[in-house]
């Protein structure tokens, strides 16, 4: 047993003498030059090489009782049992002096575990200490010192949580909040990230940022996905968002960013001032990948819905069981027959008499006198699809009509002039031909 731990014994014993009274000879000391100094009071204790540490070693900070002497604050315990003297619940010892401690501890609903032990020293040197808040390592490495689980730092591991800086999110004694976070929600977060404080604003936030803050998507301290997201990036929307992925799943023909689970190339995880958070207006989003398309912008013409960048009243964004990922089948081909529904696309907006109506005064413009020319053209049994004359995004001749139509290897071009009272249209389909509204134009059967 080495000398110190026998000192030790001594003063300890000492205290116990001291403050309580009993007789001295009941303990035992080395020498009487040992005893007579402990004898002296507790202020003695310090001024004894065997405890100066507590004043004079290599502590940066000195506990201000103990700097004081009065070591007889803290060891004081009228039994000595073994821990010298000190109340078996250091709750009791330290929350003597320290209320606000002893108030946040009986006001929290969460309290630390080695708080709940009654052990403040698992944290604090009592007496003195090289660190910050008497804290018997440095802030950085105490935490982890307990908490090693791995999945707290496996992985790309958090800034803060690298620097072991676990006291910005929790409270190492208590907290009203669960985990002991030292704020609910978003603020936690918004401490650093404060670019995204004004996002906040937006029109639409994501519900989930509201309901259970950032952490409901990612991972507080550190993870092996991408922006320590729980799940990786192309399941996590699919974790909440089941209509969704059933809508995709169930479609026959999947917009391929929305299979690959590519959510945030067109969403915002966080808030938009857009609706369904998009990140842009429809259109420009649609044009960042589509590129060919963005040039559409270019023509003379563009159809109603495009020039109003709704790409989407035509199109399902995630998928459908149509081609071109269309809300509504529509022919794709040159002809295709009329029947019931096969137009329903064009029809969301347009008059279906459009195309049946024998003859008409009105509904349409491309008629010869009163003869509907569209229901000559599309109202058959061989008939000739929209797509046959009109380019549905747009165009550079009149009457959204287009340039040209690939036919296998070839390619249909139309020729249409505008008159102003009807048009022609010269194309590989037949010669020129002309219409007239007011005039009809006669030809042999
Ligand atoms: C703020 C309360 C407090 C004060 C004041 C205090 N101590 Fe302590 N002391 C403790 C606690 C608590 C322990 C038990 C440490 C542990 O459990 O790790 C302890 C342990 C000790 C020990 C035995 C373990 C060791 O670290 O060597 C000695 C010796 C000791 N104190 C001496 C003193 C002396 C001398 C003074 C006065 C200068 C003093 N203490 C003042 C709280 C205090
Ligand atoms: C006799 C009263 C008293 C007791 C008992 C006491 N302290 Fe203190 N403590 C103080 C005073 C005074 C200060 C300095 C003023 C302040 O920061 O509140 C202080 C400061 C502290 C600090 C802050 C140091 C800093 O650098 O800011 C910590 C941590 C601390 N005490 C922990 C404890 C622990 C743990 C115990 C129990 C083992 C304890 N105290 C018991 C009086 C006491
Ligand atoms: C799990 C480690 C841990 C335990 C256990 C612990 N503390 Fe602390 N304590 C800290 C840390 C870390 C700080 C630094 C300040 C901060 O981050 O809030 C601190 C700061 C303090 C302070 C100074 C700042 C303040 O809030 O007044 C006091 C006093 C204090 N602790 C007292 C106590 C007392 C009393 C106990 C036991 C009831 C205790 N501590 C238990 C880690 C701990
Ligand atoms: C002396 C060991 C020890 C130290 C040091 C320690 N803890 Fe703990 N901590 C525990 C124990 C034990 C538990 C309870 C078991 C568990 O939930 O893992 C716990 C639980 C927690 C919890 C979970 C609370 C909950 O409700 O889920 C958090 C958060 C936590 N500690 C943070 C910290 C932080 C931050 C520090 C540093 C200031 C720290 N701990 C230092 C031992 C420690
Ligand atoms: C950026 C803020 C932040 C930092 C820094 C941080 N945490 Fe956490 N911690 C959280 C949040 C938020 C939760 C709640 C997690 C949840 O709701 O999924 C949590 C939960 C915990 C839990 C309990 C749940 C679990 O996963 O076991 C422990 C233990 C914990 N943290 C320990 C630590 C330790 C140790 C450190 C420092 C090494 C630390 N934390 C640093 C924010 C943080
Ligand atoms: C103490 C400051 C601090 C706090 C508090 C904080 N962060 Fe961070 N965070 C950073 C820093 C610094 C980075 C820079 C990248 C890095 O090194 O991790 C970062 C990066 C991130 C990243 C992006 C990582 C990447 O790959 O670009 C995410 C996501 C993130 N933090 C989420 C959160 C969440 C969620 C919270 C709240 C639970 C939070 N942060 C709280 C400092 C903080
Ligand atoms: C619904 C899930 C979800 C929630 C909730 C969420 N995030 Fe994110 N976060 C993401 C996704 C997904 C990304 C990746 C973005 C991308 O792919 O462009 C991301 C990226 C980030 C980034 C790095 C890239 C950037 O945009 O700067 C930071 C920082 C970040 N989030 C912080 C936060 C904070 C802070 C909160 C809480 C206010 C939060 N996140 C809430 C899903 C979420
Ligand atoms: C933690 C669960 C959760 C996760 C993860 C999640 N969301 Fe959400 N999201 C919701 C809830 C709840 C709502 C609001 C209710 C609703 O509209 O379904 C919502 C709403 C939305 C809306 C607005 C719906 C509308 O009608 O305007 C969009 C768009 C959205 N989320 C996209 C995403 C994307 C993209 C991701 C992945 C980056 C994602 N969500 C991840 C829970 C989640
Ligand atoms: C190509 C861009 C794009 C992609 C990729 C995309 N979305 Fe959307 N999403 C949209 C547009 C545009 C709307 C609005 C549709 C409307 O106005 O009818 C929308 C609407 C939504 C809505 C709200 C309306 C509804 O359908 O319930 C949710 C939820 C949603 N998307 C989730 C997702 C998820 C989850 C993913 C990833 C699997 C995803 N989106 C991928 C463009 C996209
Ligand atoms: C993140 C990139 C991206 C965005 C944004 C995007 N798309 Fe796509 N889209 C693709 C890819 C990749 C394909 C499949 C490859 C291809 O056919 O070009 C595709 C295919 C399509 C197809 C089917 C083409 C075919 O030949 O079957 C249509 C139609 C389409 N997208 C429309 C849209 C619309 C409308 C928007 C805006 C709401 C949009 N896309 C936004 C990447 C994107
Ligand atoms: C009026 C309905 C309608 C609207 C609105 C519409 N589309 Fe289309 N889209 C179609 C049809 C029908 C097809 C089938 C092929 C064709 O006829 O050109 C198609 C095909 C496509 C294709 C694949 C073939 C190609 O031409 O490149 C892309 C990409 C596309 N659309 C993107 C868009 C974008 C981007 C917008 C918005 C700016 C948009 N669409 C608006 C009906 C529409
Ligand atoms: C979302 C509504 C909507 C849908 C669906 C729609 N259109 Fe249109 N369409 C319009 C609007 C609005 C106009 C008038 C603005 C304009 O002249 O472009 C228009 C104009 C036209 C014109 C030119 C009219 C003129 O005066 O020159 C043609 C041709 C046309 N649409 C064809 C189609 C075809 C073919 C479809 C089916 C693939 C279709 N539309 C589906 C809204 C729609
Ligand atoms: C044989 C070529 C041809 C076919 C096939 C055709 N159109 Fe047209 N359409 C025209 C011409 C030419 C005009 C312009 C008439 C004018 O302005 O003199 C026109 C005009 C229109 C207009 C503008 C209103 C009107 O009738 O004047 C709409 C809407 C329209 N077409 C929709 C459709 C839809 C929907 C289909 C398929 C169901 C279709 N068209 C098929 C040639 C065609």
């Amino acid at each position: 047993m080495s000398n110190l731990t026998t000192l030790r014994k001594i003063c300890l014993v000492f205290f116990f003498l001291a403050f309580q009274g009993v007789s001295a000879s009941v303990y035992s000391f080395t020498s009487q030059e040992e005893y007579l100094s402990h004898v002296q009071g507790p202020a003695a204790c310090v001024s004894q090489q065997c405890h100066e540490k507590f004043t004079a070693g290599t502590g940066k900070s000195l506990h201000e009782p103990v700097d004081k002497g009065i070591c007889f604050e803290c060891h004081r315990k009228k039994s000595y049992s073994g821990r010298y003297g000190i109340d078996a619940d250091q709750r009791e010892t330290c929350t003597r002096c320290h209320n606000n401690i002893k108030d946040k501890i009986e006001s929290s609903t969460s309290v630390h575990s080695p708080i709940m032990n009654g052990s403040c020293t698992s944290c604090h040197d009592p007496h003195q200490s090289a660190w910050t808040y008497l804290l018997k390592q440095s802030y950085s490495e105490l935490c982890s010192s307990c908490h090693k689980a791995t999945r707290l730092f496996s992985g790309v591991i958090h800034k803060p949580v690298r620097d072991g800086n676990c006291g910005i999110c929790h409270d190492p004694h208590a907290s009203n909040y669960k985990h002991r976070l030292v704020d609910a929600g978003v603020n936690l977060c918004f401490i650093c990230h404060k670019e995204m404080v004004q996002g906040m604003s937006r029109k639409y936030i994501h519900a989930p940022i509201i309901q259970s803050g950032c952490s409901a998507c990612h991972d507080p301290h550190s993870g092996n996905h991408e922006f320590r997201l729980k799940t990786s990036s192309d399941q996590l929307c699919f974790t909440c968002h089941e209509a969704t992925l059933h809508e995709i799943e169930q479609s026959a023909q999947k917009h391929e960013p929305a299979r690959s689970g590519k959510c945030t190339s067109c969403h915002s995880p966080h808030y938009s001032e857009s609706r369904h958070l998009l990140l842009d207006s429809i259109d420009t989003l649609c044009y960042r990948c589509h590129k060919e398309s963005s040039q559409w912008k270019k023509r003379r013409f563009l159809h109603g819905p495009v020039a109003q960048g709704n790409c989407v009243a035509c199109h399902n964004p995630h998928g459908s069981d149509n081609a071109f990922i269309l809300r509504l089948p529509f022919p794709g081909k040159f002809y295709a027959e009329y029947k019931k529904g096969v137009y329903n696309l064009c029809f969301l907006c347009h008059k279906e008499s459009l195309m049946t109506l024998e003859t008409t005064e009105t509904v349409t413009r491309f008629r010869n006198g009163p003869v509907n020319l569209h229901r000559l053209h599309v109202y058959q049994q061989k008939g000739r699809t929209c797509r046959a004359c009109h380019d549905v995004h747009a165009s550079d001749q009149d009457g959204r009509i287009r340039d040209e139509f690939p036919f296998g290897q070839v390619s249909i071009r139309l020729e249409y002039k505008k008159t102003k009272t009807g048009g022609s249209c010269l194309s590989g389909c037949h010669k020129e031909r002309s219409y007239d509204r007011v005039n009809r134009v006669l030809y042999e059967k």
